[in-house]
Parts: structure tokens; sequence; C-alpha cells
């Protein structure tokens, strides 16, 4: 069940949907947040994948393109609109290894039962999501011992992006993306093998790593 405040979150994409993938910034400016990060992943053909918070299936094409038509890929969104979008493009594209779960995330198990994962992604969501802390322990939980986590969110620009501030505020307030949440430090503090990279002059900001245990 959501709460008010998520669901004037989740209802903002209900929105927009239709206009997601033009208006977002994609090309100019997110994109190159999740190429970097997914293809960091080393995702390998069969691996099964987890998106959480796919949206309209933005990460779909890279991941695919990467793990092949023996992998798995699952996209979970709480956004009808959004997986509507996303269920368009994977009918277009035909890619049949691709299950589209709608539902709220912090209702993982029950969603996704006792599946694990090789990989799970989560791109421009969790500033966004409610009990984000608890998604992350569930979405972990889910992970295999050595399987690989992608996380990718949005900051405020420093330094001398600092010009760049007030177009990244309206970003993220257009989103009701919270910038000051940082979500990748639980990526940073929990996996191994971590690589962060900053984009857009530090308001992209990708994190990759490894689930420690035995592979
Ligand atoms: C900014 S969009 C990002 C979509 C996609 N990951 C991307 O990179 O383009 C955020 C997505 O998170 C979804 N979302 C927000 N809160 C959620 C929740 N609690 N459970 C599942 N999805 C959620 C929204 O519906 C929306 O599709």
């Amino acid at each position: 069940m959501l709460g008010p405040m998520s669901s004037r979150r989740i209802g903002r994409y209900t929105l927009g949907a239709r206009l997601y993938d033009v208006l977002s910034g994609e090309r100019p400016v997110y994109r190159v947040g999740r190429s970097a990060a997914i293809g960091r992943l080393g995702l390998r053909p069969g691996d099964r994948v987890l998106d959480l918070g796919c949206g309209t299936g933005l990460n779909f094409a890279p991941v695919l393109a990467a793990i092949g038509p023996t992998g798995r890929l699952t996209g979970l969104d709480a956004s009808g609109s959004m997986l509507a979008r996303a269920r368009a493009r994977t009918t277009a594209a035909g890619w049949d290894q691709v299950r589209l779960v709608e539902g709220d995330a912090t209702d993982l198990d029950t969603l996704v039962g006792e599946a694990t994962y090789d990989a799970v992604v989560a791109t421009y969501t969790l500033s966004i999501m409610r009990d984000w802390q608890s998604v992350w322990v569930h979405a972990l939980r889910r992970l295999r011992p050595g399987g690989r986590v992608a996380v990718v969110d949005l900051s405020l620009p420093g330094g001398l992006g600092l010009v760049w501030w007030p177009a990244a505020r309206l970003a993220c307030w257009t989103g009701g993306a919270d910038p000051y949440r940082k979500p990748w430090r639980l990526a940073q503090d929990q996996l191994v093998d971590v690589i962060t990279t900053t984009h857009r002059a530090g308001h992209v900001v990708a994190v990759t790593g490894t689930r420690p245990g035995p592979a």
C-alpha cells in the first residue's frame, strides 16, 4: 500500500509516463550514468537481472545486449503507466526474456518470491522511493553472493558545476527526487570492488560494486 507522499511521487510518473523518454533529459544528461554503470557490471550471457523501479525500460537494451537470449530481466515498478511504456518497448523489440512486475519495491519479497539475481540495477529511483533503505536491504538479499549492483542517482553539482545547480534542482524537483539522499552511499559502504564515477558536473553519480561472499 502506497502512502500519500509516495502516491504523489508515483502519480507524477502516471501522468508523465507518455513524455518521460522525451522530456527526461535522457540523451543529454542521464544516459551517460546508466551506460557507465551497466557497462561496469560485467554482465554475462544467461545472467538474471532485477531492474528496480525500471520505469519505461531505458535500461533494458543495454542489459539485454549483455545477457543475451538466455538471460532473464525482471523490471519492477509501482507505476502501471510507466510499465505500460516498458511493455510497449519490450513487445516492439521482441524481448521475451523480460518479465514486468507492477508493485511497490518495499514488497519485493512478495512480488518476486524466492527468485535470486546475478545483478540488481537501480537507476534514478532510490532517491524517489519511500523506505528506500528497506528496499535496499531486501534487494541485496535477492542478490547471490558475488552478484553485482549498479546504483545511479542524482545529486546537486558543486565546484565549477555550480552554474548548473538551478537546472539540476529543478530536474530533481520535477522527478520527485531527493538530491540530498545520496542512496549510492549504501552501495559504497556495503559492497566490495566499488567503483564510483560522477558525470554532468556531479549531477549524476554512478556506483557499481559486488555483494561480498563466494561467487
Ligand atoms: C525517474 S524514474 C526512473 C526510471 C528508470 N529506472 C530509469 O532509469 O529511467 C523513477 C521510477 O521509480 C518508480 N518508483 C518510485 N517509487 C517506487 C516504489 N516504491 N516501488 C517501485 N517503483 C517505484 C517510479 O514509478 C518511476 O518509474
